[in-house]
């Protein structure tokens, strides 16, 4: 236990106070360890202001979402009109739902955002990997609360949109369909599976973000924050032992996040107060209509979020399982031939390139499309293992690195594009191909983060004074 402090009779209430308080619980040392002394770059752009608005909108959603469940009914026969209720006679009803409901879509645009910061600039290698495994299961975590959200109000969509993705489940061999019934708790979507939906929204799956994100945030600030040079400021301290390229968050960083919190709140009020529903991609106007177990909609489509991996698993069908075959066999041969690897080990490739042959042949395409959603995101945890490159930040890498990065994301708008639209042969054919890009851009990652010529890295951070 440390010593007891002890202030001067003549100290103010407040020191006194706050003397008393540090005696029994850190909160000086915890205030200086995460804000006034935590040395941030001095070289943070607006790429970095992602992180802070994911944590408004965490917030945002926790306290609309207490507000409306002190008015919404889970149960199958009232939920629908209980939001109608909340929309129509609850005193500011509509402001708190329409502030949950583009939350919702706020949170996937801010985090996509704070990703792909993360991508470019290396920000998830060595030695932030634990920060970013927190990332990708608050991601995790993130789909399956929106997910399970978007049962609750009970329209068309809610309703299709889970039968569609609770269905998929059955496809798994041998556990399939029983894992399906125990998560709709009923051989249809239906009252059961509203209810155990709204107790994981409401409850489990917020507790379990909670805690990653504060896991999140304790890893950032143990190895400290990267930059958009990927320069590690640690390597440069001052005769105190403060990085000379770092500034203490508090206050500059606290003043330059105000900014990012005004720009963020100006477009969200105007999406709320202008354009709730934004043309039905936040919400989708098929959910207007109660849930109907007998009629289902012509088109049954996941929010836009959602959009990129539901085309992956779209553009799974039983001809592409034959580029899929393709694919495996050509890595086995690279593999067996290429590499520099014992015969024992080129042997267990050409093993292993049988097997999933035969298990692509042998399970029906279904199955395989559920793997491969599932498996566009698990990648995600791999990434600090799969760029080899000899520097982190995008700014230092070979120029087609960039271009390349551009691809990657104009594909993954392109498969979020398909994904709202109804299926076309088309359509199919580009998901296809964008969803092989997808795959390759990581899975090959090892070898070609490693072409090119990288620009020399400079000792200290970029910084011009504005
Ligand atoms: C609820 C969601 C999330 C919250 C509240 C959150 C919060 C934060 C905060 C406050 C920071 C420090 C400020 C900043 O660098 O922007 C940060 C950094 C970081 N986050 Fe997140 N984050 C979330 C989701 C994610 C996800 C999904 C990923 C990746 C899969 C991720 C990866 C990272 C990385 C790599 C850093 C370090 C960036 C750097 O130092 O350059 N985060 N996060």
């Amino acid at each position: 236990m440390a010593e007891f402090k002890e202030t001067s009779p003549d100290a103010p209430l407040s020191e006194k106070t706050l003397t008393w308080i540090d005696n029994r619980f850190p909160l000086s040392k915890m205030y200086k360890e995460h804000l006034s002394e935590y040395y941030a770059p001095k070289n943070f752009n607006f790429f970095y202001f992602f992180g802070s608005l994911a944590l408004l909108v965490l917030v945002i959603q926790i306290v609309t979402g207490i507000f409306l469940v002190m008015h919404y009914k889970p149960d199958a026969a009232l939920a629908f009109a209980s939001v109608e209720y909340i929309m129509r006679d609850v005193p500011y009803g509509w402001l708190i739902r329409y502030m949950h409901s583009t939350g919702a879509s706020a949170f996937f645009v801010v985090v996509y955002l704070h990703m792909f910061r993360g991508l470019i600039y290396g920000s998830f290698r060595k030695p932030r990997e634990l920060v970013w495994l927190f990332g990708c299961a608050i991601f995790l975590a993130l789909m399956a609360e929106a997910f399970m959200g978007y049962l609750l109000p009970w329209g068309q969509m809610s309703y299709w949109g889970a039968q569609v993705i609770v269905n998929l489940f059955s496809a798994i061999p041998f556990i399939g369909p029983d894992l399906a019934l125990l998560i709709r708790g009923d051989y249809v979507v239906g009252d059961a599976t509203l209810n155990r939906f709204f107790a994981f929204h409401v409850i489990a799956l917020p507790l379990v973000l909670l805690g990653l994100v504060v896991a999140h945030i304790i890893a950032l600030h143990e190895v400290g924050s990267n930059n958009p040079d990927g320069v590690e400021i640690k390597a440069h301290k001052d005769e105190k032992g403060r990085p000379l390229d770092g500034i203490p968050f508090h206050p500059y960083y606290t003043v330059h996040d105000i900014l990012g919190v005004t720009g963020f709140l100006l477009v969200f009020c105007a999406i709320i107060f202008f354009a709730p529903e934004f043309g039905g991609y936040f919400l989708e106007y098929n959910n207007f209509i109660p849930a109907d177990p007998l009629k289902t909609p012509a088109h049954i489509a996941p929010t836009w979020y959602f959009t990129p991996y539901y085309s992956m698993l779209r553009a799974i069908t039983s001809e592409m399982i034959y580029a899929l075959v393709i694919c495996v066999l050509v890595a086995a041969y690279l593999g067996a031939t290429k590499a520099k690897i014992s015969t024992l080990l080129k042997g267990g490739v050409v093993g292993a390139a049988v097997v999933a042959v035969v298990l692509l042949l042998a399970i029906d395409a279904k199955f395989w499309g559920v793997v491969v959603m599932g498996g566009s995101v698990i990648i995600l945890f791999f990434l600090p293992w799969l760029d080899r490159c000899e520097v982190k930040s995008i700014r230092f890498r070979p120029d087609w690195h960039v271009y390349l990065y551009a691809l990657f994301v104009v594909n993954f708008l392109v498969l979020g594009y398909l994904g709202i639209q109804p299926p076309s042969y088309i359509g199919e054919r580009v998901s296809q191909v964008g969803t092989l890009f997808y795959f390759g851009f990581f899975l090959l990652m090892p070898w070609w983060s490693t072409l090119g010529q990288t620009k020399p890295v400079p000792d200290r951070v970029n910084f011009v004074a504005h």
